[in-house]
């Protein structure tokens, strides 16, 4: 059975080594005393001066932080040695998309070395069993196996998604553990795959807003500043950063059309790893469009 492929397959190879080129910017600047505002800046700013436009605002979660947090416009905090932080990457190219994320300890203390090989493991143990027709139950097993022979815990309300132009959570769940879903993989789709690894309960919670928001729907042209803001994101998610002023307080008088993001905490306190890329299903098993060569 031939698949369906996105017809623009180059844009989204091109979005994915784009995104996968800014993550490792990331992981590189993530020193102690980096500026957490400024290290989002600079992997936006590489994904648009490579042609790119940002999927969504640079994840920069810390520590119990599973993820969702982005710098508000004012973030003053700076990064410190033994932080665990979280690079969460999205670039797209006409609605192609990519996202990709890896996990760095600040200042290179190794407190938490064991968190990040399991979520690192446990994408390669999900990637490897990737090809058109498999149930993403086995991918979920085997990164909850992998996790496991860490002593660690896969978190398991948080889970990969299927893509699609200008949708970043397209329908489809691709779980991080055994038992969540019997959906199959179909030739050509674009999904992925992002385990969380943890040393608390492997659950998450709603935490404070993490200022990244996204319309729910197209608002229409009665609004015009709202109309020129839902043609600039669409319904991709987009920081509070990224506007001035103005545009923020247009955005917030019409917050009824809106999702607003909380930070997903981990529930026991645990400490959070996470490790994704994004995969294409081939006919022959997986392409990992956010590897880097
Ligand atoms: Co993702």
């Amino acid at each position: 059975m031939a698949g369906s492929y996105p017809p623009d397959l180059g844009a989204w190879r091109a979005a994915a080594r784009i995104a996968a080129e800014a993550r490792e910017l990331g992981v590189r600047l993530a020193v102690p005393g980096a500026g957490r505002r400024e290290l989002a800046e600079r992997i936006e700013g590489y994904i648009r001066e490579h042609g790119a436009e940002p999927a969504f605002p640079a994840n920069l979660s810390r520590n119990v932080e599973a993820a969702h947090y982005t710098p508000s416009p004012d973030d003053a905090a700076v990064l410190e040695a033994g932080d665990l932080l979280k690079v969460d990457v999205g670039a797209h190219i006409g609605g192609a998309i990519a996202d990709t994320a890896a996990t760095v300890e600040v200042g290179g203390t190794l407190r938490h070395a064991n968190l990040v090989r399991a979520a690192r493991e446990a994408l390669d143990a999900g990637v490897r069993e990737v090809r058109p027709g498999v149930s993403v139950d086995a991918i979920g097993r085997a990164i909850e196996s992998a996790i496991h022979a860490r002593g660690l815990k896969p978190v398991r309300d948080l889970t990969g998604h299927s893509i699609e132009r200008y949708l970043l959570h397209a329908g489809q769940s691709i779980p991080n553990v055994g038992g969540m879903s019997h959906e199959r993989l179909r030739e050509g789709q674009v999904i992925a795959i992002e385990p969380f690894a943890t040393n608390g309960l492997g659950s998450i919670g709603n935490g404070p807003f993490g200022h990244i928001v996204r319309f729910r729907a197209d608002p229409g042209a009665a609004d015009p500043d709202l109309a020129r803001l839902f043609t600039r994101f669409r319904t991709l998610p987009f920081a509070l950063r990224w506007l001035d002023a103005p545009e923020r307080t247009v955005l917030l008088r019409q917050r009824r059309r809106l999702q607003l993001y909380p930070v997903f905490v981990e529930r026991g306190g645990g400490v959070v790893a996470q490790a994704e890329h994004t995969v294409l299903v081939a006919a022959d098993g997986p392409e990992v469009l956010t590897a880097l060569p």
